[in-house]
């Protein structure tokens, strides 16, 4: 879990207010899940570019460990001017709501990916875990309910133990951030407001692993937390395997507030 951290600017605050209200979008008219939006905008070039380069470069050398990194990068977001400093990306994705890239990233090169992550009010990122990835938010506008887990073991092929970690509502300036030991599964929604996140994430290519490095991609793996936790506290959660039930799945947790499932 992290800690409370100094807040953005009232300024910002302002600017995202204006914006939202000029663009009210029907979250409900999403078709199922969130979409990519390659932006019209020049790349992102600002200071924050040559501070994630170099932190990436840390972590492949091995001079950071993976939780290690994740917290530096969430130090580096919480540097940026918040909403301000993403301004013409943030008016254009506002009519498109989606995961936006700001520059071109890729896995192979090592360039850490940097994401504008639009949720109206309404929506929800339905729970997933990541392998081999580590990835942070910052809540640059809006109002995110958040839950997080711990995998705690594998029980099968389709199933995981895991175990509540966090379970709170984060304002602009907080953030968040997830490893593949530390709060690997995460599930957040705009249940109030209208909210914007700046998403950093990186593919993991040294160290321990959860499941075996090489076994499967670095992508997003739904699955469902809200079985009955066991008296030592553990779910037994079921992993959406490829197409099976997926519909129903996000149908199920991306158009309903969290705050409607019970922990
Ligand atoms: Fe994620």
């Amino acid at each position: 879990m992290q800690g409370n951290i100094d807040m953005p600017c009232r300024r910002d605050f302002i600017l995202a207010s204006l914006a939202f209200g000029m663009f009210l979008i029907d979250g409900k008219s999403l078709a199922g899940s969130f979409k990519h939006y390659k932006f019209k905008h020049e790349p992102y070039k600002g200071p924050l570019l040559e501070k994630l380069l170099r932190l990436a470069k840390r972590l492949d050398s091995g001079q950071l460990a993976p939780s290690q990194y994740a917290l530096e990068v969430q130090k580096r977001l919480r540097e940026t001017k918040g909403v301000a400093e993403f301004k013409p990306w943030f008016e254009e994705i506002m009519q498109k709501p989606a995961l936006a890239k700001l520059y071109e990233s890729s896995w192979d090169k090592r360039r850490p990916a940097l994401n504008l992550f639009f949720i109206p009010k309404g929506l929800a990122h339905a729970p997933h875990a990541h392998h081999s990835l580590t990835s942070t938010q910052l809540i640059l506008s809006g109002k995110i309910h958040l839950r997080q887990y711990d995998r705690i073991k594998r029980i099968d092929r389709k199933h995981l133990g895991i175990r509540l970690t966090s379970d709170r509502v984060l304002k602009p300036g907080e953030a968040f951030r997830m490893t593949d030991f530390e709060n690997n599964i995460h599930w957040f929604g705009a249940e109030s407001e209208h909210s914007l996140l700046l998403n950093c994430n990186l593919s993991l290519i040294n160290g321990k692993s959860f499941d075996p490095r090489g076994s499967r991609k670095p992508a997003r793996y739904y699955i469902d937390p809200t079985s009955k936790a066991r008296e030592d506290s553990l779910i037994i959660a079921p992993q959406i395997w490829g197409d099976e039930n997926r519909e129903e799945f996000l149908e199920k947790f991306e158009k309903n507030p969290l705050s409607k499932f019970s922990v």
